[in-house]
């Protein structure tokens, strides 16, 4: 005699199209009748198309033969608005009991995480921080590390804008939910604050907030939370290197002189609360000549090899001056993203090489 547990087991690797879940956890399988070999149920379609429901048919009424049934007799019929809101419930579990046991929420600021930092700094603002600490993440994500990044530069949270991200965060079992773009784990003090949030408020605010980021964001596994700090050497940079006292750092200069001399100053700051600086920067390098190839040095030469010897560190990357060529039409319309395959993009990319050696 087929008992229905059997049938409905024979068909548990069969999974519904659109919620991801099996046929028979969905309830999907309904009004199993058993006459002796006979076996009759109803099925619950989420889409109406007709090659979907063929290959159903064809799958249940497969495994039932399986389970002992000689003839099979199935009807189909679409999803309720009930059906579909019970499934949308039942998937949504299945989802967060996935998350819990699969990856237990981590302290991404405890050492043992395995999670490491790298806070992007500089001497002031305009250098291309954010640029940097954009499309580093971006690359080593490339690389198949997995990134988050922290926008924490209160004077002008531009990284949502820079990577085209017009959603915010959502909030799931009261844990937020980073946005992901480019495989980046985003989150800004932006998503959070008004725009027109004095700054003097924006401070003590990230404080708070930074160590939320930390504790209240659902980070998942990462290998790398890379920090946009604001420029200089303010209370947050402070806040920063007290929170995370292993992080590491970059420094981002321009090649000019005063650039690298206040650039410096960022440096001692790390130094002196013992961040390793694992090296500088130097944005908007030169240009080179579309045509000829030359290398203008627009706005002065060396700077960044200077602040790294100072620093007794190395000069990562020299970046020349180019703005990467993403349209507006682009459905990952970014306006700060180098693309992979551009001449800056690998210039990115040797860079998270780098990075991924030391670190
Ligand atoms: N290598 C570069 N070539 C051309 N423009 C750049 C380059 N790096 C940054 N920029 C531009 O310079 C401006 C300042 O960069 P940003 O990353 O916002 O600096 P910061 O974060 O240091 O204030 C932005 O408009 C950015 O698009
Ligand atoms: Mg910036």
């Amino acid at each position: 005699m087929i008992t229905k547990e059997q049938l409905l087991a024979s068909v548990s690797p069969l999974k519904d199209l659109e919620f991801g879940l099996s046929l028979a956890d969905l309830n999907f399988i309904r009004d199993i009748m058993i006459k002796e070999q006979h076996v009759s149920a109803t099925v619950l379609l989420s889409s109406d198309n007709e090659s979907y429901k063929q290959q159903l048919q064809n799958q249940i009424a497969e495994a039932f033969k399986q389970a002992g049934a000689t003839d099979v007799h199935l009807r189909f019929r679409l999803l309720s608005e009930f059906d579909r809101n019970e499934a949308a419930r039942k998937a949504q579990e299945s989802a967060s009991a996935h998350e819990k046991t699969e990856r237990p929420s981590v302290n991404v600021l405890d050492p043992q995480s395995g999670v490491r930092f790298i806070a992007i700094a500089s001497g002031k603002g305009g250098v291309g921080k954010s640029t940097v600490t954009v499309n580093l993440a971006v690359a080593l994500a490339r690389l198949g590390k997995k990134v988050g990044l922290v926008d924490a530069d209160i004077y002008g949270f531009s990284v949502p804008d820079m990577m085209g991200i017009e959603e915010r965060p959502q909030l799931v079992n009261n844990r937020i939910i980073p946005v992901e773009r480019f495989g980046v784990k985003v989150i800004s003090m932006g998503f959070f604050v008004e725009e027109n949030t004095p700054v003097i408020w924006r401070g003590p605010m990230l404080g708070k907030m930074l160590r939320n980021f930390f504790n209240e964001v659902e980070w998942g596994g990462l290998d790398y939370i890379l920090l946009d700090l604001p420029p200089g050497t303010g209370d947050v940079a402070l806040d920063v290197h007290q929170m995370i006292p292993h992080s590491k750092e970059i420094i981002v200069t321009t090649p000019h002189a005063t650039a690298a001399f206040v650039a410096a100053r960022a440096g001692a700051m790390a130094i002196h609360t013992e961040h390793e600086i694992i090296g500088v920067v130097e944005n908007m390098s030169y240009y080179a000549c579309g045509k000829c190839g030359n290398k203008d040095y627009v706005f002065g030469r060396g700077g960044g090899g200077k602040l790294a010897e100072e620093l007794h560190t190395k000069l990562l990357a020299q970046i020349p001056l180019g703005v990467p060529d993403n349209h507006v039409a682009e459905p990952d319309y970014s306006p700060s993203v180098y693309k992979a395959d551009t001449e800056i993009g690998l210039i990115y990319r040797d860079m998270a090489e780098q990075v991924i050696q030391q670190l």
